[in-house]
């Protein structure tokens, strides 16, 4: 790994991809034996988090779905603000153990707004997986179940992580460098 530069930043090197694969195959072994015979919903919220996706879910041994969504952010013409949605959950969660797949957990906003969407709908269960979380960052009490690795609060990118638009495609994950 060397580093890179997208847009305007710099960014070096942070962790490995086999540091992550083998974070992401833990996760993966400990929510294989937590929804054995459960018949989990795993919802992912794209962009970001394919690359965990794939890589959580690829051979999972365990009877699951696996449906995609997501996250609409707008602001709405009314004085309630920003509004937040789930574009494209084409499946009846109701009954249903959900687990939602995250690329990171920073504030947690973005993931408070997912769970009061969810809540409604009547899952069984809903827990949250992640690839990363920013514990310094993280502003919320709902419990993030199942974290991959965690990592000071700097921004990343790679694994699906993106800077405007670019670097999700890079293996590991780089951190932007302070200049
Ligand atoms: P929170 O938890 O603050 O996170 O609602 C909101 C969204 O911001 C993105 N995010 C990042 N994206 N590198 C990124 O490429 C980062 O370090 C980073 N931190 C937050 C991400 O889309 C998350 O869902
Ligand atoms: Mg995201």
């Amino acid at each position: 790994m060397s580093r890179v530069t997208l847009h305007d930043a710099s960014f070096e090197p942070f962790i490995s991809e086999e540091e992550l694969n083998t974070a992401i195959a833990h996760v993966a072994g400990t929510i294989a034996l937590k929804y054995a015979d459960k018949d989990p919903l795993f919802v992912v919220v794209l962009n970001g988090a394919y690359h965990f996706a794939a890589r959580l879910l690829n051979g999972l041994p365990i009877a699951c779905g696996i449906t995609f969504v997501k996250v609409a952010s707008y602001h709405g013409t009314s004085s309630t603000g920003k509004v937040t949605g789930l574009i494209g959950l084409d499946q009846n969660v109701e009954g249903r153990h959900v687990v939602v797949v995250e690329d990171i957990v920073d504030t947690g906003n973005t993931l408070e707004h997912i769970m009061a969407t969810l809540a409604p709908m009547r899952p069984a269960s809903v827990a949250v997986a992640t690839m990363l979380f920013k514990p310094d960052a993280y502003r919320k009490d709902i419990p993030v179940d199942h974290i991959a690795l965690r990592i000071p609060d700097h921004f990343v990118v790679g694994s699906g992580l993106d800077h405007d638009g670019a670097g999700r495609n890079l293996p590991g994950v780089y951190r932007i460098t302070q200049q």
